[in-house]
């Protein structure tokens, strides 16, 4: 394949080269005697138009000699890159992920793995939180149903880089599409690297800020057009309920999407929402001093809803309808948090994406924590030792009524139940079941 393409394109180049000569010495033939306009010097950025559309006006041959070694030079450039992108995409087609979870799922830590992955990805960090905001939708009813067409359209939009779409929920709006509003923009590598972060401008204040470097607001054409020159794209999100609502995105021929659904254990969500927001959950801590849990109230049957959204979810995924065959993984948290490296390995190459030397030294780097913590969306903990520190702060009566609501769901996911607060708090007991799910890999 690849040998055929050279052949093409070195006939193509020597064509070029002639053409343009030929073309070149004729025009200077016309125009040897006097010289018309100024010498325009070779544009930076490898234009060959630019060369060729000056009106020829080149003074001499000892100047078009150095001319044509640069053209030439630029059109074996080009040859040799477009022919690096053919082999590429042959190769390693774009890719497009969707990393689909809940709060306090390690979603953050988990978006690092693509985020981090080097120059060939284009990461967002939970873009569809705009459009949460603006459109306070109710989530039940015929509400989740609109709600979740918007977000598989936006997230659509996303993909294919028209990044101006989020513009209409960004609050206050984009003028002339810059915005110093974009949620968590210091998340995302490509929009604080060359060529996104323009340079800093004292008087704007961006809430979000780039984490490395100050930037000016961000400039979302700028952004979008990181986007499109990057090889695979990647979106985080926690507001996707219904894996079903989104048949066509992956449907969709432009895109090659991969779905990543990552769950945890719901008794530690619980125990760590109660932590992250804790002034929402002040019926649950009342709840956990007197002992007993109304199952009725409206917040324990919102919790029963978001455990049976994420169970048909992955029975979904699992059961791997045709228009998810190869497309669908089923990951826990719990597994990432004790084999990081081995998962985001298993990760990668499930979306076929290289697995980079950039990922490894970042999970190594982040997976043996330090004590300084950074935060509730701190990614940097000593994985390992996290991820059961819930037990020892949820009262057992709440894991108890999150066992009552969420109990198919755990039984899915492989979490077991527990019978008595011995067993909570008892670190030589496991609640984790040893559960491998198979998944299609293309
Ligand atoms: C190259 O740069 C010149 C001048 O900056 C510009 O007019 C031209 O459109 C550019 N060409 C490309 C292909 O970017
Ligand atoms: C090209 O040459 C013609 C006359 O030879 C001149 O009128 C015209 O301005 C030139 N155009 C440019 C872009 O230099
Ligand atoms: C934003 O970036 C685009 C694309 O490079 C550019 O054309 C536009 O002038 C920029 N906007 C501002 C206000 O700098
Ligand atoms: C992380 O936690 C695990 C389990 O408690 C422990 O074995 C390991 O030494 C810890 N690593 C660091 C760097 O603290
Ligand atoms: C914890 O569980 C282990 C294994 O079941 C048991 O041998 C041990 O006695 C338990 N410890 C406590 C403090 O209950």
């Amino acid at each position: 394949m690849r040998s055929k393409y050279t052949i093409f394109l070195v006939f193509v180049v020597a064509l070029v080269i002639i053409e343009k000569e030929n073309n070149i010495i004729s025009r200077v033939s016309d125009k040897l005697t006097p010289r018309q306009t100024p010498q325009t010097p070779l544009y930076p950025n490898g234009s060959v138009s630019v060369l060729l559309t000056q009106n020829g006006s080149y003074s001499s041959l000892s100047e078009l000699d150095p001319a044509f070694k640069r053209l030439k030079n630029r059109l074996e450039n080009y040859a040799l890159q477009f022919l690096h992108q053919v082999d590429n995409e042959q190769s390693n087609p774009r890719k497009h992920i969707l990393l689909m979870a809940t709060t306090r799922t390690g979603s953050s830590f988990v978006g690092e793995f693509f985020n981090q992955q080097g120059s060939n990805m284009f990461y967002l960090f939970e873009p569809l939180w705009h459009v949460e905001r603006m459109v306070t939708f109710e989530a039940r009813g015929a509400n989740a149903v609109a709600a979740s067409i918007v977000y598989r359209d936006i997230l659509q939009q996303l993909f294919l880089c028209d990044l101006h779409v989020l513009e209409h929920f960004i609050s206050p709006l984009p003028e002339h599409h810059i915005t110093p509003s974009l949620f968590r923009r210091g998340s995302s590598r490509s929009l604080c690297e060359d060529p996104v972060c323009t340079p800093f401008v004292k008087k704007t204040f961006e809430k979000y800020h780039c984490k490395n470097r100050r930037c000016g607001p961000l400039n979302l054409t700028l952004a979008a057009e990181s986007c499109l020159s990057k090889q695979h794209r990647a979106i985080k999100t926690v507001r996707v309920r219904q894996l079903e609502s989104l048949q066509p995105l992956l449907e969709d021929s432009r895109l090659q999407m991969k779905i990543i659904q990552l769950v945890r254990d719901p008794r530690a969500i619980l125990a760590s929402r109660m932590v992250a927001f804790s002034s929402k959950y002040e019926n649950w801590k009342k709840w956990a001093v007197n002992g007993e849990v109304p199952i009725e109230d409206e917040e324990v049957q919102k919790l029963k809803g978001n455990c049976e959204n994420i169970r048909l979810s992955a029975e979904v995924g699992l059961r791997q309808p045709s228009w998810l065959k190869a497309r669908y993984m089923l990951v826990r948290y719990e597994d990432i948090a004790r084999y990081p490296m081995q998962k985001a390995a298993e990760m990668y190459r499930f979306t076929g994406i290289p697995f980079t030397r950039q990922v490894k030294e970042w999970i190594l780097k982040n997976t043996q924590g330090s004590k300084e913590s950074g935060g509730v969306y701190s990614t940097k903990k000593n994985s390992s030792e996290q991820f059961e520190k819930w037990r020892f702060r949820m009262p057992y009566q709440l894991a108890q009524v999150v066992q009552k609501v969420c109990g198919p769901a755990m039984e899915l996911f492989g979490y077991k139940l527990i019978e008595d607060p011995m067993t909570l708090t008892n670190r030589s007991i496991s609640l984790l079941e040893e559960k491998v799910f198979h998944f299609t890999y293309l």
